[in-house]
């Protein structure tokens, strides 16, 4: 149970660049950071626009002082001082991601770095090299993949309750950006133009969350090759995709599905991650986070309420106040930053005893999401071939 205790008995001197007053992802960072008092919020270059960002870092309690231009300053600057942040948080718009991580390892941060990590594989093998290089971690948000269901699903595959697993369905198609929405919205221009968002629009920006939530419930499952067909349903989106179907083959022999869409009108979220076995099957929803489909063939289906006393031990490590209240996407988040905070204290000491088991969103987890897109990219751009992964 998690109850407020700091994870590694201190908290880490912590800096921000990008997610700034306007941002939409950064206040989910700063909730989940903070919570547990892990980390300590000293500085950051928290928007393009440097006065702004400045206003906002002194609104957050950030002295001005440490309040930077941008992400260059920040890390010279707080390299210099003996009391400077020794991890950095990366939320800004995609195409920035690879310059901003090699400056932060290079000035000795660790790093925790929006999806997707970057836009090409040889870029995330270099993180990876660099990471080992330099002794520095890199966690990737994949939000919900913290949150405790997840990790129930994980272990109950792993203990044979499904049998073989055969098939994994998996979506995440909402209808937000059923119509031109970027026209008007700031946050939306950027991620349907490939100077910042990359060779891929819902692929990269939504599909990688459900694809890291079946790598964390199957990981033993390999993607041996796949089949994508991307389609650009409001025009001036093309060649970037906001509707994508995606079918994989996997080493044992599993097939999966993907369905990824911002073009789904009406649906609020739905991602949904769904593993068949030969007995018996999972499913998860993250409208309906608190919830997991427990679905034995030939028997009443059961509904697995997060919290409660029959889920394993990793489940309920996560916990943090029970059944009945509803925990979502801000505690999933909080136990992310809760593992990113004691794989980092572990990366210092050495202990690599601790690190060996230890579960988190990873350099290469990353690099996993990034070679999927390209490989999706390709595979689509070529009239929807299958391509090896
Ligand atoms: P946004 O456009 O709403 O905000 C971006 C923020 O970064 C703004 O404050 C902007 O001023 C700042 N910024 C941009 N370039 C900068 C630079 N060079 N230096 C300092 N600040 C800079 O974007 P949003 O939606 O918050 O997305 C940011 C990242 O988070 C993207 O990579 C996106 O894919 C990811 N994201 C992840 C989610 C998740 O569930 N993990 C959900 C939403 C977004």
């Amino acid at each position: 149970m998690i109850n407020g205790k700091k994870a590694i008995g201190r908290s880490l001197r912590w800096g921000m660049v990008g997610g700034g007053g306007t941002s939409q992802i950064g206040y989910i960072h700063r909730s989940a950071a903070l919570r547990d008092g892990n980390f300590s919020l000293l500085a950051g270059a928290f928007d393009l626009d440097a006065q702004r960002g400045r206003d906002f870092g002194v609104a957050l309690g950030v002295a001005a002082e440490r309040c930077y231009p941008d992400y260059e300053t920040l890390f010279a600057a707080e390299a210099a001082r003996e009391d400077g942040i020794e991890v950095v948080s990366i939320a800004t718009p995609n195409n920035t991601h690879f310059a901003i991580c090699c400056a932060a390892i290079n000035a000795g941060l660790h790093v925790v770095c929006e999806k997707p990590l970057c836009f090409t594989t040889a870029e995330a093998d270099e993180l990876e090299r660099l990471c080992a290089e330099k002794n520095k971690i890199i966690g990737v948000t994949y939000g919900y993949a913290g949150h405790q269901l997840i990790h129930q699903a994980r272990e109950m595959i792993a203990a044979g309750l499904l049998g073989e697993i055969r098939i994994i369905n998996m979506q995440f198609a909402h209808g937000f950006h059923n119509e031109a929405v970027e026209l008007q919205s700031e946050s939306t221009k950027w991620r349907v133009d490939p100077r910042f968002v990359g060779p891929s629009y819902v692929l990269g920006d939504l599909a990688t969350h459900p694809l890291f939530i079946a790598e964390t419930m199957v990981p033993n499952l390999q993607v041996k090759r796949l089949l994508c067909s991307r389609q650009s349903f409001v025009a001036t989106r093309a060649p970037l995709e906001d509707n994508a179907f995606v079918m994989m083959e996997y080493d044992n022999g599993a097939v999966g599905t993907m369905w990824a869409s911002a073009v789904n009108a009406g649906s609020m979220h739905g991602q949904k991650v769904r593993v068949v076995g030969a007995k018996a099957s999972l499913e998860w929803w993250d409208e309906q986070p608190n919830q997991l489909r427990y679905e034995i063939q030939g028997e009443p289906v059961r509904i697995m309420e997060r919290g409660m006393g029959y889920l394993n031990e990793r489940a309920l490590a996560d916990d943090r106040i029970g059944g009945g209240h509803p925990e979502g996407l801000f505690e999933a988040w909080s136990n992310l930053y809760h593992r990113f905070a004691q794989v980092i204290d572990a990366t210092d000491r050495g202990d690599s005893a601790f690190l060996q088991d230890f579960w988190y969103p990873d350099v290469h987890a990353g690099l996993m999401g990034v070679r999927w897109v390209e490989q999706c990219v390709k595979s689509a751009d070529a009239g929807a071939v299958w391509v090896d992964f």
